[in-house]
Parts: structure tokens; sequence; C-alpha cells
């Protein structure tokens, strides 16, 4: 996710921006820029890439006698990762400019209104338009302009904003994205993250939602956004160091990454569901109606975890929509005889848009003259550029090795992919649409409510099973990938050997592994195929095999067979895989971490394949 770095005080601001941004790097970008005022001027410098190349493009103007600015680092959503699209972003006149996090929805229609009111843009972002939208209410106080403008924006922000004409103040304000302020005796900061204050003091006051901050020197206050009711918030002191500051407090990123998971599926639907009438809008996919009418068969190509996402797809599309899906890992489906053709879509997923084997995959796909459709989380990737067209997830980062958040933000735009096709060619009933939207928007709720308290039951578990050799995870139709999948994030992290499987298939073959040391999570949602699944289950039971079992709240049943049983809230049946896919991630996490395994760089792992 981007990072905001703000600071008024007596300090020289360059390096205190500069420092602060580099204690953000951690969550990842891809370019970077700051602003300070002098001699009545805001002097602003952008960089893609790195920050060095950033403080190369500050150079000489360093050690500046200028003592308030903003600093941003940005992970781009709307818009290549170039110089000009890199923040801050200037109103017409260049007086104001903004830094901000976050997904602005309606930004398309607010840049049309500016746009026929002379506003001239210089980007491609959502983030530019806020710099216009509060220009056009600028009278002769920043705080109020920025009020009357945020009370038109759609979506998620994080802001910075200053105007040189209040040289020594800021204003800030958060709504979905955080935002964090620092304060000492003669100075103010706001940043996204604690880390970037770090340096600087540990007195800060953590923002809410609406909440606008006017700072200047070393006084501030603070107000709601919508009626500037004045607000009290606490000082805390911050205890954390420096490398726990970076995972927000989490012993590991993978954790922080399984517990941001709600926050990535709500960005990545953002902006791409109708509230009122359920449509869904893709307007990035590149494809037109009469090429999604003409489609004959789709081709999901990806590896690892991402091709588990795509074995879910293929349940997804071929009910809702009547399309037959193949389903390859890349590395395979590129050196097989591909029957694909102009008919056939082919879509990849991955969430670092450069795995080596899903690239060759679309190329030799296209060369057959398939239009070519990317599920991926980092803009501006080799995928991205390639493909037809892109459905971008918003998980942010994911900075550790094993995909978490990352797998379920696919299965989110994977969803989305489905109700789209299914609205386009009339597969879905506009009820039914709408019905499946508000199921997916609900689930984000019900994982953010159940991950504490299946985090606590699954450490609970672990003595049992975190020195197991071996370990089986069955499930049926929706969930068989999701038993692939917890047993890729099992051996991968914590290296015990680990296998998934389809429930039906235990009786040819791998039942002969059943004993009482053989550990097995088996996923047992109350859906359609649950009787079949709790035979099996009890199969395994009649074999001394050691159950974990992952069940509907309220079924009883489940605990004359085992002691170990999580129960779940009931979702809709559709979206069962993004809620049951949390135990098994928990599971190896916990497992790994109480092994004492390096949870977040595994050995012999990389976070993108890019060689075959
Ligand atoms: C998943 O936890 C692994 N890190 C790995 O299987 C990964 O999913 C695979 O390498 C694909 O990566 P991609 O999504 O970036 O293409």
């Amino acid at each position: 996710m981007c990072g905001i770095v703000g600071y008024t005080g007596n300090r020289r601001v360059v390096p205190v921006l500069l420092e602060g941004l580099r204690r953000l790097e951690y969550r990842g970008y891809d370019s970077a820029g700051l602003v300070y005022e002098y001699d009545n001027q805001l002097v602003k410098f952008r960089a893609a890439g790195k920050l060095i190349n950033l403080e190369q493009a500050v150079d000489e103007n360093i050690g500046v006698a200028s003592h308030t600015g903003l600093g941003h680092t940005r992970w781009a959503t709307h818009g290549a990762p170039t110089r000009d699209n890199a923040h801050p972003h200037s109103d017409c006149t260049g007086e104001l400019v903004v830094v901000h996090n976050g997904i602005i929805e309606n930004y398309g229609r607010l840049k049309e209104e500016l746009l026929a009111e002379g506003h001239t843009f210089s980007s491609e972002t959502d983030t530019e338009v806020l710099a216009h939208l509060i220009e056009k209410y600028l009278d002769d106080d920043l705080a109020t302009a920025v009020r009357q403008a945020l009370a038109r924006v759609e979506g998620s922000y994080a802001l910075g904003v200053f105007w040189v004409k209040e040289p020594h103040k800021l204003v800030a304000a958060r709504n979905q994205s955080p935002l964090v302020m620092g304060v000492d005796d003669d100075a103010c900061y706001i940043a996204s993250d604690i880390p970037a204050l770090l340096p600087f003091t540990r007195q800060v006051i953590f923002l809410d939602d609406n909440e606008l901050v006017v700072l200047e020197q070393g006084t501030y206050s603070i107000t709601n956004v919508a009626d500037g009711r004045e607000i009290k918030k606490e000082i805390r002191t911050i205890d954390w160091n420096p490398a726990m500051a970076e995972k927000g407090g989490f012993k590991h990123f993978m954790l922080k990454e399984i517990f941001e998971q709600p926050q990535a599926i709500l960005n990545t639907i953002s902006g791409r569901i109708v509230p009122d009438t359920g449509e869904i809008d893709l307007p990035e996919i590149g494809l037109s109606n009469d090429e999604i009418r003409d489609i004959e068969r789709i081709a999901l190509v990806a590896c690892g975890t991402s091709w588990h996402a795509a074995l879910v797809a293929k349940y997804w599309i071929e009910k809702w929509v009547g399309i037959p899906v193949d389903v390859d890992i890349a590395s395979e489906f590129r050196y097989r005889r591909l029957l694909v053709s102009e008919r056939v879509l082919t879509i990849s997923i991955s969430q670092s848009g450069e795995t080596a084997d899903t690239l060759a995959g679309i190329r030799l796909a296209a060369s057959l003259g398939s239009k070519i459709v990317t599920i991926c989380n980092v803009v501006g990737s080799t995928m991205t550029r390639e493909a037809d067209g892109v459905i971008y997830t918003h998980a942010g980062p994911e900075i550790g090795v094993a995909s978490t958040k990352a797998f379920t933000s696919q299965l989110t735009a994977l969803f989305m992919l489905t109700l789209y096709l299914g609205q386009e060619r009339q597969t879905i009933e506009q009820e039914t649409l709408k019905e499946l939207g508000s199921a997916l928007v609900d689930v984000a709720a019900v994982i953010d409510t159940i991950l504490p308290r299946v985090q606590q039951q699954v450490q609970g578990l672990i003595e049992r099973y975190y020195d197991s050799r071996d370990f089986l995870f069955v499930g049926r139709g929706l969930n068989f990938p999701i038993a692939l999948e917890g047993a890729l994030k099992l051996k991968e992290i914590s290296y015990i050997h680990a296998e998934g499987y389809a429930a039906g298939e235990l009786k040819h073959g791998p039942i002969a592994l059943i004993d009482k040391d053989m550990p097995v999570m088996a996923l047992v949602p109350k859906d359609a195929v649950y009787q079949k699944t709790v035979s099996n289950v009890e199969e395994i039971k009649a074999r001394q095999g050691r159950l974990l079992l992952i069940g509907t709240e309220g079924d009883s049943h489940l605990a004359t067979l085992t002691d170990d049983v999580l129960y779940l809230p009931e979702v809709h049946e559709e979206l069962n895989p993004l809620l049951y896919t949390i135990p098994a991630q928990l599971l190896s996490y916990e497992i790994a971490n109480r092994r004492g395994c390096d949870v977040d760089q595994p050995r012999n792992l990389a976070k993108s394949v890019t060689v075959e």
C-alpha cells in the first residue's frame, strides 16, 4: 500500500520526510515523491522506482531551510508506476498538493466534472482528482475546502494536503485507509504507519475514519470530516521496536497479511459492485460485449496458490455462466498441444504478474489468437502490460512468501468475474446477481469477525499437531481446491509433508495412509455435498485417523467424530472457499511458528518465480 509522511515543526523537513519514507519501504512501492515550502513556493520532487532515485532528485536541497512538507511512496492502483503518476499531485495553480493512500471509487465522474470546469490533469491517477476538487472549493481556509471536497468523495483515503498560502500548516484526513499522528514538543507528524514516526517520537494519536486533522508546527486540532465537530483523542506511547512496528505489531508479515484479508477483499471489491443494483463493473477487463458473448471456452492458467484459485473459479464459472473451463498448471499448459483459438478466452492468475511459466503460457495462447485477461496484484507488472485486459486485486503488497491475502483477493476477483460474465451473457438473474454480490461483501465482515477466535482455537490445538511428520487435507467441490491450498501452505512454511485430496478420492488409494498417526484436516461445511464428505470423514475415523474438522456452527454431529472441531459461521455456500481458507492458513502459520521456521522467508522459496 502507499506510504504517507508529513511534518510541520522546527526541524529541516526534507531529512525527516526521507527517513520517514525509508521506514515505510516495507509496505512496497514503485515510485516516490516529496514536497516542501520554500520562498513562498511549493518545491516538489518525484521519481519512479526506489527511494534512492528520489534522494538523487532532491540532491543538494536535502538541507533546505524549510520546516513543513509531505512525502509519499506509491503502490500503484490506478495508472502505471511512472514519475508523472507519483505523488504529490498538484492542482492547476501548483500552489496546492495532495498525497493519498486508498481508492477514490467515483474519481471518473468527478474528473469529468472538473474537466468540464476547465481543470487540466497531468496524470492517470484517481488522487489527482482530489487536488483539483479541493482547488474547486478553496477560498481562504484549506481545512474547509478539504472538508467540502471530501463530502463529494466515495471510497477510501488517507490524505495529506499542503497549500503554499498556509506554509506551516498541513491538513490530513482518513477513511478506511490507515493514518496516524505523531506529536512532540514543537512538531506534529502524520504517517501511514507507526514505523515512520519512531525515529522522531513515540507519542502517537491513532486517527479513526471520518476524522480530519489540522497540524501547524507543534499544535493540532482534530474534527469530524462531515460536521467539523471537535474530537478529543488520547495520546498513546508506542513501545514497539522498529522491526515489530513494520509488521504492525504482528510477529510475521504472513500473520499481518492473514489479518489484512477482510480489507484486501473489500479493496478488491471497491467500485466494482454497484450497491443498489448489484451490477458488476469491470471496465479494465478489455473485452467488448460481443467478445464476451462469443466466448466458447475459458482457459485458466496459473501456478501454485494462484492455480488453486483457478480451480475454485472453474466451479463458479461453469455453474453460473455455463462456459466450459479448463484449468492448467502453467508449466504444463505451455508444453501440451493447446486447442486454443479466438473463441477461447485465456485468463492468467498471478499475484506478482512476473511468474515465468504463467507469462510463457499467456504468450503462447496469445500467439494462437486467444484474448488474454490477467488477474494480478501488481500494477504495471509484465503480465498486466501484455494482457488485453486486467482485473487487479487490491490486496496491497504481499511480503510473506506464502500467499494469503492475495489468494482470497484472487478468489474475490474471480467471483466478480463470474458474476460479470453471467451478467453480460444473461445467465444470472438480476436478483441472484445482487444476492451473490452482497454475499461476497458480507463474507469479508465474517472473516474479520472470526480471525481472532480461530487463531486462538488453532493455537490451542498446535501442541497436538506441530510435530507431525505428514498431514492430509481433504475437501469436496468448492473446498477441494482449498484442501490443496491448505496442504501447500503447511508444506511450504513448516516443511511438513502435506497433501490435499478430494475427499471422495481417499478410497482410491490415499486411505491406505490413514492410521492413528496421520492427522487429517477435513473441510465439512453444511453444503450440497455435506453428507458425502461426512461419509469420507467417518471412513477416516474408522481407521483411527486423527481428525481436525472445520465445519458449520451448530453442526453437533462433527463433535461426535473428534474432539478437534473448529466451527465457522454459515455464509453463502458459493463463498465457503474464502472462509474455509482461513483456518488452513492459521494452522500452517501456527505450526510453522511453533517449529521455529522462517515463516516469511521459507527455505528454497522465492516470492516470485521468474525462472522456469
Ligand atoms: C504460494 O504460497 C506460493 N508462494 C507460490 O505457490 C505462488 O502462489 C506461485 O509461485 C505463483 O505466484 P504468482 O501468483 O505470483 O504467479
